[in-house]
């Protein structure tokens, strides 16, 4: 008998950020798999098998869900936020499509999650509220060339930028390399917002420009979200809100236009 394996999003953080049908799929589960801290995030009523693995072994840890699919487990894979960003629902995709014959039988179900660069602008905002893109400056997948040629190409087009795994201890140089990039299109007070740990007991969350952006205060756990040159700040009696206008000033109609429609 064959099984099932969903691949599920937790969200950021907090248990009310979980979706209601990801809870009921962990409620489900004979096996969990992943990432030991967001194995450690899962709170069951029930005694499901637990499946811990290392970071940076996506490969292996699909497989291994797959075959305890295989063998008929009810299987859920956890990543944080939503599995289709940067997270497990490539990886296992990646191993099917690289495989076709093993695991035919086995039922695959993703189900979303709410994403880190979500999170992030709910808690100032709406700074994707107009066009965005996400990217991840982690080279463990992709060259620097890449990663540096892409900045490039999305700071030049103006797009909002979120940056997941922005600056880590093996490569913290890369952060300042990447923010000159995107200085090259942008003026220095573009807003920024520096989010970490968010949804979780250490958030952080500040507000900054390109010119004030401290790179010490970016780390694996943090997402960069950088404004494009529509990015407000609005100041307010109880705090400042970050806002993208949903009306693009070359979009809309001039007085001329309107009149001759
Ligand atoms: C491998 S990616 C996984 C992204 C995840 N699948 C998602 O949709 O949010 C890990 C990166 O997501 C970002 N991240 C995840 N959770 C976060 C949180 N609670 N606060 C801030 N950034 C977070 C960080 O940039 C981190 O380096």
């Amino acid at each position: 008998m064959n099984g099932r394996l969903t691949v599920v999003g937790l969200g950021p953080g907090r248990s009310d950020w979980c979706t209601p049908a990801v809870t009921s799929r962990l409620a489900e589960a004979t096996d969990l798999v992943g990432y030991e801290p967001y194995l450690a995030m899962v709170d069951l009523a029930h005694q499901a098998r637990r499946h811990p693995s290392d970071n940076r072994v996506e490969a292996d840890r699909a497989r291994h869900a797959l075959d305890l699919a295989d063998a008929g487990g009810d299987v859920v894979i956890v990543s944080s936020g939503d599995p289709g960003v940067f997270a497990m629902a490539s990886a296992v995709l990646e191993q099917l499509d690289q495989q076709p014959g093993r695991w035919r039988n086995v039922q695959i179900d993703i189900q979303p999650g709410i994403t880190a660069a979500q999170a992030v602008a709910s808690r100032v905002g709406a700074p994707l509220g107009h066009d965005f893109c996400v990217l991840s400056l982690s080279d463990v997948l992709k060259p620097w060339s890449v990663i540096a040629q892409r900045l490039d190409a999305v700071a030049a087009a103006d797009l909002v930028i979120a940056l997941y795994n922005p600056r880590s201890s093996q490569r913290p140089h890369q952060f300042a390399d990447a923010i000159a990039i995107v200085a090259r299109h942008r003026l220095p007070s573009t807003p920024v917002i520096v989010g970490r740990h968010v949804g979780r007991d250490a958030e952080h969350v500040v507000v900054t420009d390109l010119a004030h952006l401290d790179p010490d205060t970016v780390d694996m756990s943090t997402i960069v979200v950088i404004g494009s040159s529509t990015t407000r700040v609005l100041d307010r009696p109880h705090g400042s809100s970050v806002y993208t206008p949903r009306s693009y000033a070359a979009a809309l109609p001039t007085e001329q236009t309107r009149v001759a429609r």
